[in-house]
């Protein structure tokens, strides 16, 4: 990361995120779908960044979340890159916070339409908040837990007509170093959002 490049980085105040609405269950689980192809010039607004981060892994009750967590860990942190940066999602206040500036939407998956979306979501786990006293079954537990928040990124794209895709294809390293993770930190999933191509 280039630390001169968050000079002019700013914390990103989300609105509130509409926690009502939508299409019934039945019909999002209908339409529930992986999509690849992206129309880059539609851009996502904050009102539905907001709302979509919400609907993934925002707070629906007092310090309790829209995902389950194994243990109740809650060691997942979301990150916003969008043609703009990279953000950490802080779900308890409601804001992105500035990683790096810079277009690096490319270099969270290995496949073309990647770079085309103006949305991709990198799923980090918090190692030091699984790893006490030489549990099993930690690192299984993370992915599946992402697995939840995935899920319902891709219910609220689908009742918003968005498209989504989940992803293992990461050069994880890579992006670790732009995304300035630690040796506590390790990227699980990533899931690519847009606007369906026309
Ligand atoms: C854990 C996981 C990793 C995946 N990784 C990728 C990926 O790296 N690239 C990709 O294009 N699709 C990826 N997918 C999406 C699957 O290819 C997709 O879910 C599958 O083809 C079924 O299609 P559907 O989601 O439309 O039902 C992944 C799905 C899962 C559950």
């Amino acid at each position: 990361m280039c630390t001169s490049s968050l000079l002019s980085a700013q914390i990103i105040e989300l609105p509130q995120p509409v926690r009502t609405g939508g299409k019934p269950l039945m019909d999002v689980l209908n339409l529930r779908q992986s999509a690849r192809q992206f129309d880059s010039e539609k851009s996502i607004s904050n009102q539905t960044l907001s709302n979509l981060l919400w609907a993934a892994w925002g707070f629906n009750r007092e310090k309790k979340r829209t995902a389950p967590s194994s243990m109740d860990r809650q060691e997942i942190d979301l990150y916003a890159v969008t043609k703009e940066g990279v953000y950490r999602y802080d779900a308890a206040g409601n804001k992105l916070i500035p990683i790096a500036t810079g277009d690096y939407r490319k270099e969270t998956g290995t496949q073309p339409y990647v770079g085309n979306a103006p949305l991709n979501i990198v799923f980090v786990c918090n190692k030091s908040k699984i790893n006490s006293k030489g549990e099993s079954g930690l690192i299984e537990a993370t992915y599946a837990n992402s697995g939840f928040i995935s899920q319902n990124i891709y219910l609220f794209c689908a009742s918003e007509g968005l498209s989504t895709v989940i992803r293992a294809s990461i050069a994880k390293e890579k992006l670790a170093k732009i995304m300035n993770l630690t040796d506590d930190q390790m990227i699980t999933l990533a899931q690519t959002v847009g606007y369906p191509k026309k």
